[in-house]
């Protein structure tokens, strides 16, 4: 994009440094990610019950009583409703539930559906096994909360783990007990529109979100009627798709493998995620889905992981189309062997894996092995003692207050303010009741399905409160003017005409802008450009001609790329998805009830050229430094660097980054040892920093450490983050926040793979995002 965007300066309220701290994994967890083949189940699932051995006796004795036939039937798993099945489109689910041929069946409707089915499972079938029930509940299941890289930019896990246990709750009340949740894939590229499902770029924040859907999901027990079985995915590489297209290849090294895609996977394994999903892209040569690397070597032997796998979508069937399978029953073969249970949809084990296992070409050791994966599961579910889902729990009416108030608080924690410059004696935000009448603009301004995002589980757009509504009833209709200026994708010149004239009756002006969820967000909907589709901009840039001050609320799954905007327009918050109290939780955060004080979790880029754009990148031998990139190179030292001849390297807003209404002074970063030794197991250093609220209103800060490493025997990131800290803060206060950092934080991947504390430099930032602060320094020695 032009230069001109590129040498705008940003004046931040939130000046620099602090001190976070951070919960650290426990040395025993860095040894057994380092242990090569660990017997048996290497550690205890935290919140699951699959390592019983109670359980182990009960899947045995059943595993013994199965036929061949059978034994398939349980790792076939099919969706209601959708021509799946083996006649496609006339898939006679009750004959072959009663025949012991569907061990799962997702995507139905309501518990009363369910139980139908489940009491063909129990009564009809001969081993009477029940069926497992799933969906894609992603953010909520019909209290939907915001998306979750919103709810991500909360970076508050207690707000994640609670949408996660009434998504349970919810969800369980209408059999499901399975949810393919949470989706962990690291995400660098915001082309890809799967971003909108997880939480970012960064490996340590989307392990500490991973651990929380997973304890929100499972609770203290599987058994727990109102728990449901998490499903980590998709495993692995996901997110690094070509071109950001998606289900393309990825090509991840195994070190970038190790540090960067698979921590979260560990996390929520470590937690006791009860299963896994396969993932539809190829990595390094091999689809994931038949790739016996990671699904077994990782997955099983290095981490022990002891649940159920089960493959994407058809992702069986496609190994067909990735050229490494001639046809489905080849297919079936390469995904079992890799480590794939259940095959989601594709049937293709169901009608081939008999045969494999005759012929010889599948082992009857791995079939059985798969299937006590599943049975694990049902029996940890407590599904054998109980497989009927309580209909009366199912919410009919309005969803209970408690649920709203939570799905409203995460909602008002997730917006970011990106911007907020002074109008007249002060910036625009917040209103005030004196900010006089209001002009709401907008195609999002009214929009109940579109707050509920791409993947809303069981979501209803009459449970929305859109920001129209919410905004009429904090001010009372008569000092709002309203005009919608035309749909997402198009708008007449009488519309856009009219929300000209509608901002010039006004004081101030709310524009909420986006793309659509459904088709501009999410799966399948990977984007070339990253601006405002139909005549959004063209509104926008002749509303903010009228001089009225704008406020633009942005509604979208991932970081749009608008330079004019962030240029010309005084006040911008990225409101995402938001759920169903987009309207109360936007018009309390805009009136100031509550601090602004999400933060992004991705770096949000100037231009789609700068992709990827990630802050824990390596240096490279020409890094700019403190060369000022803001203007093409002049000669020779300005040119031979990693850069753009026509834009800087940094982006539009830097991951970690979100303003306040007040204005924050960070120390500098103290740490509390000088030297640390890289053989001692329990090598430990606390940093700190002290964080102060200058400006007149409170905050919620989010507090982020930062560490890097130089000197190591592999090249480390220039910044990464392992901790943060979410206080508050009143007006003059004064907070300092320590952040233990153990093992984990100085630990990298060697060139053997291995996971150690090398002798290095430490660099550490206490900061308020990810490009700020000075570091203090330690010697990590032999
Ligand atoms: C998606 C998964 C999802 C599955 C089942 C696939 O297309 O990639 O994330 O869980 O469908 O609906």
């Amino acid at each position: 994009m032009p230069w001109n965007s590129c040498q705008r300066r940003l004046k931040l309220l939130v000046i620099v440094a602090i001190l976070p701290a951070l919960v650290m994994i426990a040395l025993s967890e860095l040894v057994l990610a380092q242990a090569p083949e660990p017997a048996g189940h290497p550690f205890a699932l935290s919140h699951s019950s699959l390592t019983d051995p109670a359980i182990e006796t009960r899947v045995e004795a059943l595993l013994k009583q199965m036929t061949l036939d059978e034994k398939v039937g349980q790792l076939a798993q099919y969706s209601s409703g959708a021509p799946t099945g083996p006649s496609a489109g006339n898939a006679d689910y009750p004959n072959m539930i009663a025949r012991g041929e569907v061990g799962s069946l997702f995507n139905l409707d309501s518990a009363r559906a369910a139980n139908e089915y489940q009491r063909i499972a129990v009564e009809k079938s001969r081993l009477h096994i029940p069926l497992l029930f799933g969906l894609d509940v992603i953010h909520g299941y019909r209290t939907t909360f915001p998306v979750p890289l919103a709810l991500a930019s909360t970076w508050d896990p207690s707000i994640v783990e609670k949408a996660a246990r009434i998504a349970a709750q919810e969800s369980s009340a209408a059999s499901v007990r399975w949810v393919f949740s949470p989706m962990v894939d690291i995400a660098r590229d915001p082309r890809w529109g799967r971003m909108v499902e997880g939480a970012g770029e960064d490996p340590y924040l989307g392990s500490v979100m991973a651990r929380a859907y997973v304890r929100g999901y499972q609770g203290k027990s599987l058994g727990d009627k109102e728990s449901v079985a998490a499903c980590v995915k998709h495993f692995v590489g996901y997110g690094a798709v070509e071109g950001g297209r998606d289900y393309n290849t990825a090509e991840i090294s195994e070190h970038t493998l190790r540090e960067i895609y698979l921590p979260p996977f560990y996390a929520a394994i470590r937690e006791g995620s009860a299963s896994l999903m396969s993932s539809f892209n190829t990595l390094n040569g091999l689809p994931a889905t038949a790739n016996p690397f990671t699904l077994t070597q990782i997955l099983r032997k290095e981490w022990g992981f002891p649940g159920l796998v089960v493959s994407d979508w058809t992702s069986v069937g496609e190994l067909v189309a990735h050229g490494i399978a001639r046809d489905k029953a080849a297919a079936a073969q390469k995904a079992i062997a890799a480590g794939v249970d259940m095959d989601m949809v594709s049937d293709s084990y169901h009608p081939h894996l008999a045969d494999l296992v005759k012929s010889g070409q599948v082992s009857q050791a791995r079939l059985d092995e798969a299937v006590r994966d599943v049975l694990r599961v049902k029996f940890a579910l407590g599904l054998f003692e109980d497989p009927f889902a309580d209909e009366s729990r199912e919410i009919k009416g309005a969803l209970p207050t408690e649920r709203v108030e939570a799905a409203r608080l995460s909602a008002e924690r997730s917006f970011v303010l990106l911007k907020n410059s002074v109008a007249g004696s002060r910036p625009i935000l917040p209103l005030t009741n004196e900010s006089g009448t209001i002009a709401l603009i907008g195609p999002f301004v009214d929009d109940a399905r579109n707050m509920l995002g791409p993947w809303a589980g069981r979501g209803r757009p009459e449970d929305v409160v859109t920001l129209k509504t919410a905004l009429e009833q904090r001010v009372g209709a008569d000092k709002i003017r309203f005009a919608k200026g035309g749909e997402l994708q198009t708008a007449s010149d009488t519309e856009i005409q009219k929300a000209i004239e509608t901002a010039k009756q006004a004081d101030v002006v709310l524009l909420a802008l986006g793309e659509e969820a459904d088709t501009q967000s999410g799966e399948a909907a990977s984007r070339a450009y990253l601006n405002l589709p139909g005549r959004q901009e063209e509104l926008l840039e002749k509303v903010a001609a009228t001089g009225k001050p704008i406020v633009l609320l942005l509604f979208s799954g991932r970081p749009l790329t608008l330079p004019w905007a962030f240029e010309h327009v005084p006040a911008i918050v990225a409101a995402w998805f938001p759920g169903i109290q987009a309207g109360p939780a936007l018009v309390r955060v805009l009136f100031g009830d509550v601090p602004p004080s999400g933060k992004l979790v991705v770096s949000w880029p100037r231009t789609i050229g700068q992709i990827p754009v990630y802050y824990n990148a390596l240096n490279t031998g020409r890094p700019p430094g403190n060369t000022d990139l803001t203007h093409p190179p002049q000669d020779s030292l300005e040119k031979y660097l990693s850069r753009y001849i026509d834009e800087q390297n940094s982006p539009q807003f830097p991951f970690g980054f979100g303003l306040s209404y007040s204005s924050l002074e960070y120390s500098r970063t103290h740490v509390d040892s000088v030297k640390l030794s890289a053989s001692d197991n329990a090598i430990h250093a606390t940093a700190s920093a002290s964080v102060k609220n200058t400006g007149n209103r409170a905050v919620d800060e989010i507090v982020q450490v930062y560490i890097r490493l130089t000197g190591t025997s592999m090249e480390e990131p220039v910044r990464k983050l392992v901790g943060f800290k979410r206080i508050s803060l009143a007006p003059g206060e004064s907070q300092t926040v320590s952040f233990p950092l153990g093992a984990e934080a100085f630990s990298l991947w060697d060139m053997q793979n291995k996971l150690r504390v090398e002798p290095s430099h430490a660099q550490f930032w206490i900061s308020p995002d990810s490009s700020r602060g000075l570091p203090a320094e330690l010697e990590i020695v032999e």
